[in-house]
């Protein structure tokens, strides 16, 4: 495997996945980290339902086999009884880091009183950070700018690429330094 970072991106959408609307919020995290990130890295993305086993296998997938040092999932966080993307993230992860949903939670509610529905959160599988997103592609940007100044110095710490953004888009914080 290259040294290159690479960047998960999967999009959880039943309707999404069989083609009844196109894939938003994918695309839309691709080009926020492409404008984010300064240093080399290459995306894989990937679209599937809401279906439990299927986003714990494709999230072990990435994290293990394609070597991403860090994944973004966008959909399935809220109530609605398919929505499990939180519980599938949990399932795979060692560690979770409730920072991240909390953070997230509390930016967003500055826009939508929504926000709160939203279950999102964040957890350590090996040399991997999962972040989950909501579907909404207007969450995105959002929630992004409020947690990413922490991501490059969390993947540092559990071994993963060095990843290093444009400041004056989004500075990333590295203690010590
Ligand atoms: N967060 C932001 N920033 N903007 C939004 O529009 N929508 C909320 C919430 N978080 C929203 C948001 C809504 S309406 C829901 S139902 C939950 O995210 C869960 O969305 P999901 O099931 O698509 O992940």
């Amino acid at each position: 495997m290259s040294n290159l970072a690479r960047i998960g991106i999967l999009t959880i959408s039943d309707r999404a996945s069989r083609g009844e609307y196109p894939d938003k919020g994918g695309p839309t995290i691709l080009e926020w980290l492409s404008r984010a990130l300064s240093s080399p890295w290459e995306a894989v993305a990937r679209v599937i339902p809401d279906d439990g086993a299927l986003i714990e296998a494709t999230l072990r997938e990435l994290c293990d086999t394609e070597g991403c040092c860090l994944v973004v999932t966008t959909g399935g966080t809220g109530p609605a009884p398919r929505d499990i993307t939180p519980e599938a993230t949990e399932k795979v992860c060692a560690k979770m880091l409730p920072g991240f949903g909390e953070r997230m939670r509390s930016v967003s509610l500055g826009s939508v009183p929504t926000a709160i529905l939203s279950r999102q959160t964040a957890g350590i599988r090996g040399q991997s950070l999962i972040i989950n997103l909501p579907g909404k592609p207007a969450a995105i940007a959002e929630c992004l700018q409020a947690v990413f100044p922490a991501v490059p110095y969390c993947i540092d710490l559990i071994g993963g690429a060095y990843l290093e953004t444009r400041a004056d888009f989004c500075a990333a914080f590295r203690p010590g330094r």
